[in-house]
């Protein structure tokens, strides 16, 4: 099938490639020429484990001129970026965008537009009038629109994008045409059905089987994936609520995650308690489910009260570190890891970076270190009073805390004696309940946890 993709970003590149992998015909359009160019010269434009090695089995086209892939498309995927506002209504202007220059280039033949950015609910139809508005300015002649919108949350997450997608748990599809949903289903055949080789460097997992599809209306597929995100959020902010009060009454909350875990009705994931959650979804994602609500005059307590407790883990890592130091002024934090999960160098939403602004707004020098993020923290952040660092070693330097923000497995091998020589106090502060405490009170560190 010809495929066209909109946005070359986590989602739509991660889309595109693995669609093309499954046997489809896929261009990727971007309005970003930089970008564009990186693609063409086989280099992924972010960290993604296994993105290069795909990029390279299989022939996506990749190009800003939406004229040499509209047209021809039989499924066009939106996949631009959505940030929030300052009021946690998602910005718009992008898809519009998409949207109007998707409807310019319509061609003759029926097409499948599909929004896979995660999209206010009811934008289905919105978009629908922003593509048909645009074919209609056009120079079509009289030629009446040919197209349909459908929906088509994406539920990767970074990090482990192309897993996920391979592999997904489920394919949810919505729209109100039933034409629309039977061109989606033969898209996604060969994944439902897992009738592809699974590339060399990445093993079907064991067992998994045939991918449950659920084929639903636009409003409701809309729903799921905000459903979905928001829930797993306020899993992670109950685990990190029960976690407070574990600390009072001295009992270890990674125990009780996984005696809840246990319980199948429960389920042991995202019950993994810390600072919380970072990264472009779940804030933007409970934002706007907040906001949409808000426009029906309806409340949600329950996700407003998992937004307060995330901010919450962020600040209580200034607390913890001010209760052991006494004093921050003055002091020199090292903070380990700034992408908001390991194996991406994404900083949206990075706990990291707050972490870092709230302690410097305390008085303290901030050093940090991560594996893969530091060039884009140094680009994009660069009026922020940190030292980046090269090294964990070099961040432990002349250190009197060290705070775990991201758990990137090789901070768990790290020489914990060397670094605790390097320090000015051998404090360390988990905030992802990750390391070996034995070990590092065993290298001469006062071990905290958040
Ligand atoms: C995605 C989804 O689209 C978003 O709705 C979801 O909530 C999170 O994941 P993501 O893939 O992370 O966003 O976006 P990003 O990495 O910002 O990439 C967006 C891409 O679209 C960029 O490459 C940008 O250059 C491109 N773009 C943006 C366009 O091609 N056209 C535009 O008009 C705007
Ligand atoms: C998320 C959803 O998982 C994915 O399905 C959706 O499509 C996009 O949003 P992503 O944001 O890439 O994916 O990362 P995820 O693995 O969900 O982690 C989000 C944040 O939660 C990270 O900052 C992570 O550190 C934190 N987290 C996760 C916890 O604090 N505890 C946990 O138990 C799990």
């Amino acid at each position: 099938m010809k495929v066209a993709i909109i946005g070359s970003g986590y989602v739509g590149l991660t889309t595109g490639i693995c669609l093309s992998f499954v046997g489809h015909e896929v261009t990727c359009i971007d309005i970003d020429p930089g970008r564009v160019e990186t693609l063409k010269s086989g280099t992924a434009p972010f960290h993604e484990p296994y993105l290069s090695e795909m990029m390279r089995l299989v022939k996506v086209k990749y190009t800003t001129d939406y004229a040499q892939a509209i047209p021809e498309a039989e499924v066009i995927f939106i996949a631009v970026g959505t940030p929030s506002r300052p009021d946690g209504s998602p910005n718009l202007e992008y898809l519009e965008s998409a949207a109007s220059s998707i409807g310019e280039n319509l061609g003759p033949n029926y097409t499948v537009v599909v929004n896979k950015s995660t999209v206010p609910i009811g934008s289905g139809n919105w978009v629908e009038s922003i593509v048909r508005d645009a074919f209609r300015r056009g120079n079509h002649g009289h030629r009446p629109e040919n197209f349909a919108v459908a929906s088509n949350p994406e539920f990767l997450r970074e990090g482990s994008a192309i897993h996920d997608s391979l592999f997904p748990d489920r394919v949810v599809i919505g729209a109100d045409q039933q034409q629309a949903l039977e061109r989606l289903y033969s898209l996604y055949r060969p994944l439902l059905d897992q009738s592809f080789a699974a590339p060399p460097f990445l093993a079907r997992p064991d067992g998994f089987g045939a991918v449950p599809l659920i084929s639903a209306d636009l409003a409701s597929a809309e729903l799921i994936k905000y459903a979905a995100n928001a829930f797993l959020a306020l899993k992670i902010s109950y685990i990190n609520e029960v976690g407070q009060l574990a600390q009072r009454v001295g009992a270890d909350v990674q125990l009780v995650a996984r005696g809840m875990g246990l319980d199948a009705r429960i389920g042991t994931r995202f019950l993994q308690a810390g600072i919380g959650w970072g990264g472009s979804c779940f804030g933007k994602d409970t934002a706007a489910l907040i906001s949409t609500a808000a426009e029906y005059q309806l409340e949600m307590p329950i996700v407003q009260a998992a937004r307060k407790i995330n901010s919450r883990q962020r600040e209580l890592v200034v607390e913890r570190l001010l209760g052991a130091m006494k004093l921050l002024k003055g002091k020199t934090v090292g903070l380990l890891g700034l992408a908001f999960k390991p194996n991406t160098d994404d900083l949206r939403d990075a706990p990291a970076l707050d972490i870092a602004r709230r302690l410097i707004e305390r008085g303290a020098r901030v050093r940090a270190h991560d594996p893969v993020a530091v060039p884009l923290a140094q680009k994009l952040y660069h009026d922020l009073a940190v030292t980046w660092c090269a090294s964990a070693e070099e961040t432990a330097e002349e250190a009197d805390a060290l705070v775990l923000v991201t758990d990137w497995a090789e901070y768990r091998e790290l020489d914990w004696a060397v670094l605790a020589a390097r320090m000015r106090n051998p404090l360390v502060l988990d905030g992802r309940h990750f390391l070996d405490a034995a070990r590092l009170k065993a290298s001469g560190f006062q071990y905290l946890a958040v």
